[in-house]
């Protein structure tokens, strides 16, 4: 379709239209061109089509399909080709549905563990929320269907999350709450964005040029369109110059009559109507051209993969005396209703009408188990008959699980937790039931990291997350040692939310939230602070154990624009097939730059029989080493040494090597007479300017050899202090400390250092 030709066809009133929704999920169609309407839906984990009343909560019905686990759980695989396998399988479902863009993934950083939408979210990584959400899109787009990769951007709170503004810093924007979008729109051009509702520095995300534009399509090279989130939308026409193409769901007329109406006083040129319109269509029209509705859609068969994909989700973070596996000809006690029913998705606009949920208890069918509910999954009132009855069980069990979590109305899209804890009625539980039998394990179904007060008297604890429609199978699988944990955390927990690195902001007062702690996000704080976590990010545990070894580069030295290959092996060195999650870090040894201690950097899953080794090779490039440089204003990978990390988990690291890299990065610097000696020492060519004054020799330089001072004051200069007083001098403190200089010496030396003659 040559879109061009067709957007010069239109009224400008049929244009003003094009710019936001037809209704709730509906781009507007234009009959008498043929241009048809485009159906887009939720997402991300599977479709919220709304066929009748439509809404952005999850609250009226949607039509019926397949839940699979949310992203806190998908991104525990750390399993890229089982991340775009789901792609195409929700991605053949939207083609089925007729479904132009699936709305999602979503990959905002998990600031804190109370953002309500954690669930919904991948990592509090962003290296690792990019590369997941890479995948997703790639297994989507394969279908001819888009996506719509959201909340752009700084969207970590739901508390006033139509209102509030996230400030941070350009560095922290950049390295923390940006490169997830980047890594996606780089790598696998999501058709379109969605906006966030918030604002960045008091400028709403929806109206923001450089977030819109000059960030996301200039730098980055996003070719698609811009969606607002529902509702998103504040000034429409200052949007449209920003960069906002289509509004969502619709303003019912207002906002394409103030189009039209500024275009007509001159205040919008048409031509940025122009550009909006033809990047709706060519969307539309990438869908429509290549629709199959034929397309076949096999609920049962998707269920399966849901299970199969769960299955890899699942994150085994305590086995105290390998109580897991279970036996199957054991008794065991299952504790708590989420074993009956499972919490296996999250509220809110991602909420799916499932046609079939598989629960715990349904899939250990035919095993030797006694079930007792425990405890109230929808409220926090401990009963004490339940409990009563509950702990009878286990004492009569060899081992008791206790299925435990957060019930709906503790996490959801709309609000932020209050706090991390569970209800107090299952701590209750879980206190008088591994008082009972030591041998008790806890399964969790949770969207985000939970305090554990019992931690030292469960032998095990396994993390199911919201692991979707058939998770209840998934986690008997695991539990019976069917199939080995390989899922490894996305996200550190700490041991109780006043850890968190956001604790004393997050919320924000009014419409402002500080993103004071910058960069220091997630484990990135934890280990500069050196802090004790419950357990830290990357961290998984198997039924078999893996060695690495051989650790190479491909060079032990390299400049900023070439590639460093990395090599390790890794062996099963134990009796059962397992998956194991390298993932390298990069450590600075250095660094002129406030840094973390490490950052993820790579990751790869691979599967091993027992004694069976592989080689794993890892490309990392200048981003792996380079931080944002206000300076600069650009990604900057300062010379020096590197440490090259490869573990199972940020604090469980297995081999190391060295890499000497060399910048090839020139600052504009410029100086003037408040530059201070140490800076201007580190620039070759500011020095040549310097010396000659400095090797004059001046009074400031030596004060030791100096016939004024005194000998108890000479004894007092320490050569530290002396370096320091010299080091941290502005050049015009020279004529304060120093006979014989002048100003317009100062000033010419200033020339000098700028490459003046
Ligand atoms: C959510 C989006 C969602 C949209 C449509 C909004 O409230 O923030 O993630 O895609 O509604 O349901």
């Amino acid at each position: 379709m040559d879109v061009k030709k067709l957007v010069a066809q239109m009224t400008l009133e049929e244009k003003a239209g094009l710019c936001s929704g037809l209704d709730f999920w509906h781009t507007k169609p234009v009959e008498r061109l043929g241009v048809p309407a485009c159906m887009v839906s939720d997402g991300p984990h599977g479709l919220r089509k709304q066929d009748e009343q439509a809404d952005h909560l999850g609250i009226n019905e949607s039509i019926k399909a397949v839940c699979f686990p949310a992203a806190c759980a998908t991104a525990a695989s750390f399993d890229k080709a089982l991340i775009t396998r789901m792609g195409e399988a929700i991605g053949d479902s939207c083609q089925h549905e007729r479904l132009s863009v699936v709305l999602g993934p979503a990959v905002n950083i998990k600031r804190s563990p109370l953002c309500g939408r954690n669930f919904e979210y991948f990592s509090e990584d962003p290296y690792l929320a990019g590369k997941m959400a890479a995948a997703f899109i790639h297994g989507v787009q394969s279908r001819n269907v888009g996506t719509s990769i959201k909340h752009f951007a700084a969207n970590s709170q739901e508390h006033r999350r139509m209102s509030s503004s996230s400030d941070a810093d350009e560095r922290t924007l950049r390295e923390i709450y940006f490169p997830a979008f980047e890594t996606a729109v780089k790598e696998e051009q999501p058709w379109t964005v969605m906006c966030s509702y918030n604002r960045i520095n008091g400028v709403f995300a929806s109206e923001n040029k450089w977030l819109l534009t000059d960030v996301l399509r200039d730098e980055w090279g996003f070719e698609g369109y811009v969606m607002s989130d529902w509702g998103a939308t504040a000034d429409r026409v200052k949007g449209l110059i920003a960069g906002l193409d289509l509004e969502m769901p619709s303003s019912h007329g207002v906002n394409d009559k103030r189009i039209f109406e500024a275009v007509q006083n001159g205040s919008l040129d048409e031509a940025v109507v122009d550009q909006a319109c033809e990047r709706i269509l060519n969307i539309v029209y990438r869908y429509t051209e290549n629709a199959r509705p034929d397309t076949p859609w096999d609920l049962e068969e998707q269920h399966r993969l849901a299970g199969k994909i769960a299955e890899q989700c699942v994150v085994l973070l305590k086995n105290e005396e390998n109580l897991l596996p279970l036996d199957k000809k054991e008794k065991v006690a299952f504790i708590g209703g989420f074993a009956e029913k499972p919490r296996f998705q999250g509220g809110g606009s991602s909420h799916i009408n499932c046609a079939k949920i598989t629960g715990a208890l349904e899939a250990a069918e035919g095993l030797p188990y006694v079930y007792e509910k425990g405890f109230s999954a929808t409220d926090d009132q401990a009963d004490e008959a339940l409990i009563a009855r509950a702990v009878q069980a286990a004492k009569e069990a060899r081992v008791a699980v206790i299925f435990a979590g957060l019930p709906d109305s503790f996490e959801s899209e709309g609000y932020d937790r209050r706090h991390m804890r569970l209800p107090e009625c299952q701590n209750q539980l879980i206190e008088a039931v591994s008082a009972a039998n030591e041998n008790t394990v806890v399964v969790l179904h949770n969207g985000s990291p939970v305090e554990m007060p019992w931690i030292g008297r469960v032998k095990a604890v396994l993390e199911a997350y919201l692991g979707g429609e058939n998770v209840g199978s998934a986690v008997i699988r695991v539990l019976y040692g069917d199939v080995n944990p390989s899922g490894h955390l996305a996200e550190t927990f700490p041991v109780k939310l006043s850890d968190n690195p956001s604790y004393l902001y997050y919320g924000g007062e009014g419409n402002r939230t500080e993103y004071r702690e910058g960069i220091f996000v997630g484990y990135r704080y934890y280990d500069k602070k050196e802090m004790p976590v419950l357990f830290p990010f990357g961290h998984g545990l198997s039924y078999t154990s893996f060695e690495y070894s051989d650790l190479c580069l491909s060079a032990d030295s390299i400049r900023d624009d070439e590639e460093l290959t990395v090599t390790v092996t890794v062996k099963n060195t134990g009796s059962r097939f397992g998956r194991a999650v390298a993932q390298l870090y990069v450590r600075d040894v250095e660094s002129s730059q406030l840094k973390p201690v490490r950052e993820l950097k790579g990751f790869e899953k691979v599967g091993l029989m027992p004694g069976e080794s592989k080689k794993i090779a890892f490309t990392l490039d200048k981003r792996s080493f380079a931080c944002w440089n206000e300076e600069l204003h650009d990604w900057y990978a300062e010379s020096g040494e590197y440490v090259i990390e490869i573990g199972e988990s940020s604090r469980d690291l297995r081999v190391c090597a060295k890499v000497n890299l060399q910048s090839t990065a020139s600052f504009p610097r410029r100086y003037d007479e408040n530059s201070i000696i140490m800076d201007i020492a580190a620039d070759e060519r500011a020095m040549a300017a310097l010396r000659p004054l400095m090797e004059a020799g001046s009074a400031l330089f030596h004060p030791e050899e100096n016939d004024q001072t005194s000998d108890a004051a000479k004894e007092a200069i320490t050569d530290e202090m002396n370096l320091a007083m010299m080091n941290y001098m502005p050049l015009r403190g020279l004529l304060s400390f120093s006979d014989g200089i002048t100003w317009e010496l100062i000033e010419d030396i200033v020339r000098k250092m700028n490459g003046g003659k």
